[in-house]
């Protein structure tokens, strides 16, 4: 059931509100404390630009880190406020030291329309991540309507996410929230075709759901990462020091039988003695990787053939790397699949970044603006694609109802 935008808000419900803005600013750091990659600021700018320019007074909820539902100055939110007005400039944004308390209430009571206050983090409550419904009462004191622009975290059923709906509504989808769910749920329902997924990342395991949803609705599904060694250890090959997980060796040789030409597992590998051995780096065909080395890339051949595909498709969707793409020489096929999915766009293409590593490789690599969506949601976005209900996404108005 599609469900109520910002969009579907008319100017008199926004004037002079409080408007509780569920945003996952749920990001990295670095060493000098400073926001490292402010891609998930930047992405709910529109949609608080949007409720300023109708005059709603903005009251930011998000999570940061795993805190034990306790103040901790390791996952203050305050350390967000400087990029977070980097990000809206000329904007008055301040920042309430509590969250659920009469003072917060009353900050939020302070505000002029226009205003954006950024509450300290949900996860230092008890209840948060219980869904415990006092504490979802008492965040909907805080507004007068509620948006949920966090799609990173509409995997997780937390009073900020879902139980506070029970008690602030209207509660409607926010523009990040509604790009997400019109792209990753556009290339699952009606994709151009040829559609095309690639699959990444270590752990078979992990992503094992993904491939099972996938697989009836693509025309081809290309495996990178380590977990492509899982594959090639059903394949009967040998895999020398590589990650392999030996209880999910079983489940790699059916599907691959029930794939059929489907799945595509890579034909060359870069191999080396170890991560930090880059010069022992060197490509093999995948029945012939040495006893004492791993695999840490796709090889060349495949990369160029992974490239090759991705150029012919209508729909590209893309999750996790295709090797250690953190330790050159390893990041050359995940850089491959990043620049051929950046050129398929440029011809008409459609092209989809799950969240995680992978949009992480994307941005490093510039080319973050030249695919069509880079998802914000690592787990939620890998949730989505196993056909998951999103209980942030449930909680929210259907259409028409707001
Ligand atoms: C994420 O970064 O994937 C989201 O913010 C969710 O965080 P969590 O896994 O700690 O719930």
């Amino acid at each position: 059931m599609p469900k109520s935008s910002v969009k579907d808000l008319t100017p008199a419900q926004l004037r002079g509100r409080r408007v509780v803005v569920r945003v996952d600013f749920n990001v990295p750091f670095d060493e000098t404390g400073a926001v490292s990659d402010d891609t998930r600021l930047r992405a709910a700018v529109p949609t608080i630009q949007l409720l300023r320019t109708h005059g709603a007074r903005v009251v930011l909820l998000s999570h940061l880190g795993r805190p034990k539902a306790a103040p901790d100055p390791t996952f203050t939110l305050s350390g967000v406020l400087p990029a977070l007005k980097a990000a809206l400039p000329g904007v008055d944004v301040t920042f309430c030291a509590t969250t659920d308390d009469a003072a917060a209430v009353a900050a939020t009571n302070a505000l002029t329309d226009g205003a954006v206050l950024l509450m300290e983090n949900t996860r230092f409550l008890p209840g948060e991540e219980q869904n415990d419904d006092a504490l979802s009462q008492r965040l909907a004191a805080l507004g007068d309507l509620y948006v949920n622009d966090a799609f990173g975290s509409a995997h997780r059923a937390h009073a900020s996410t879902a139980g506070i709906t029970k008690h602030l509504r209207p509660a409607v989808a926010g523009l990040l929230m509604e790009s997400e769910l019109e792209y990753l749920g556009g290339a699952l329902d009606e994709p151009k075709r040829p559609f095309v997924a690639i699959l990444g990342g270590s752990k078979i395991s992990g992503k094992i759901d993904v491939v099972e949803a996938l697989l009836p609705k693509v025309d081809a599904l290309l495996i990178g990462g380590a977990m492509a060694c899982t594959f090639y250890k059903a394949m009967g090959f040998e895999t020398g020091t590589s990650l392999v997980e030996p209880d999910r060796v079983d489940m790699a040789k059916e599907l691959i039988e029930r794939a059929g030409s489907l799945l595509i597992v890579p034909h060359d590998a870069t191999v080396a003695k170890g991560m930090d051995q880059p010069k022992t780096a060197h490509a093999v065909k995948r029945d012939a990787i040495p006893a004492g080395e791993a695999m840490l890339d796709i090889g060349p051949d495949s990369a160029q053939s992974y490239a090759r595909a991705i150029l012919s498709a209508k729909t590209v969707l893309w999750n996790g790397p295709m090797g250690v793409f953190e330790k050159p020489p390893f990041d050359a096929g995940t850089r491959a699949v990043a620049t051929a999915m950046a050129a398929a766009t440029g011809k008409g293409a459609i092209t989809i970044v799950g969240g995680g590593d992978s949009a992480a490789a994307v941005v490093e690599a510039g080319l973050g603006d030249m695919m069509s969506h880079v998802s914000t949601g690592g787990g939620a976005s890998l949730e989505f694609l196993e056909g998951k209900e999103l209980p942030g996404v449930a909680a929210l108005d259907d259409k028409g109802t707001a």
